[in-house]
């Protein structure tokens, strides 16, 4: 048995378990043939010829009894990678910022951690990763995840731990000098102490993230465009996340971190319907940290 850290890892578990059930079948069935057969057929200088040489119904039968457990396998492998992956069901949210060589905890209100994951048992908490610099990987060996981090975009992680516990997280990818050296601890606590962690020490409000995204905000004069009136060049961006956005060309999205992120570099990329390209881009203006700050900002704080 394997062990009962993550609700994934059990999927996992069971699909790994028949994996191994079926080949465990079919390599005693051939191993059990092949030694009745020799015994059964092991007289020398017998005539063998004359035998049948076809048989569709068998023939159906291999070819078609192997397809059902192979598509039954990708059906499921399919189901539980898309579990791992897409559930939007999550509580939680991370921000994760891998650099070289560490790791950097966001949390909502504010809290941040460096090297130390706190998360609750029993629930699913989704990391939304990137990378400053080179490709990291995000690995969690007692509960057998792991998913590159990429400069450049996010990449969305779903842990699900069950017990509480201290475990390690490693870096994956080699990253350079200390890339040996770039561990963290996933501390999992039950759902009462995580609540009590997250209310714990806080922060002054302009010390947190959202608080250091308002200042950028102001300082780069967002507001002169981005705001409600009816002079406007951009669209306001008070609760705008999460809704859907119609884009120039008819295209609708949801407004999320991707979407903002996009929006701040590349704006002519994806143009709000009904207003002007007429924000420069801001590419390589801003650290990862500035952009996930100013994006926590948009995202939780209150911009009117
Ligand atoms: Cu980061 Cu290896």
């Amino acid at each position: 048995m394997f062990s009962d850290l993550s609700a994934y890892a059990i999927g996992f578990e069971k699909l790994s378990l028949f994996l191994l059930g079926v080949g465990v079948f079919f390599s005693s069935l051939i191993f059990i043939l092949m030694i009745v057969f020799c015994l059964r057929y092991r007289r020398k200088g017998e005539e063998r010829g004359g035998g049948p040489t076809e048989n569709l119904r068998l023939e159906i039968l291999w070819g078609t009894v192997p397809f059902l457990i192979m598509i039954l396998i990708f059906v499921w492998g399919a189901r539980l990678y898309m579990q791992l992956f897409q559930a939007e069901d999550h509580q939680q949210n991370v921000s994760v910022l891998a650099k070289r060589w560490m790791w950097k905890f966001y949390y909502p209100g504010g809290k941040e951690e460096v090297n130390r994951l706190y998360v609750p048992a029993g629930e699913t908490t989704q990391l939304m990763m990137i990378s400053q610099d080179v490709i990291h990987s995000f690995f969690v060996p007692d509960l057998r995840m792991k998913k590159d981090v990429l400069p450049g975009r996010y990449i969305r992680l779903n842990l699900h731990p069950l017990k509480p516990g201290n475990y390690p997280i490693r870096c994956a990818e080699y990253c350079g000098t200390d890339h040996s050296q770039m561990g963290a601890r996933l501390i999992v606590l039950p759902p009462k102490k995580f609540e009590e962690w997250l209310k714990s020490s806080a922060q002054p409000a302009e010390e947190m993230i959202s608080g250091r995204g308002r200042r950028l905000f102001e300082k780069h004069q967002c507001a002169s465009c981005h705001r409600e009136g009816d002079t406007h060049l951009g669209p306001d961006l008070h609760g705008i996340f999460g809704k859907e956005i119609s884009l120039e060309g008819g295209k609708k999205v949801v407004v999320d971190e991707d979407y903002l992120r996009t929006s701040i570099l590349a704006p002519e990329a994806q143009i709000h319907q009904g207003y002007p390209s007429a924000m420069p881009p801001y590419q390589g203006q801003f650290t990862e940290e500035e952009l996930l700050s100013l994006i926590k900002y948009l995202k939780e704080g209150d911009h009117d």
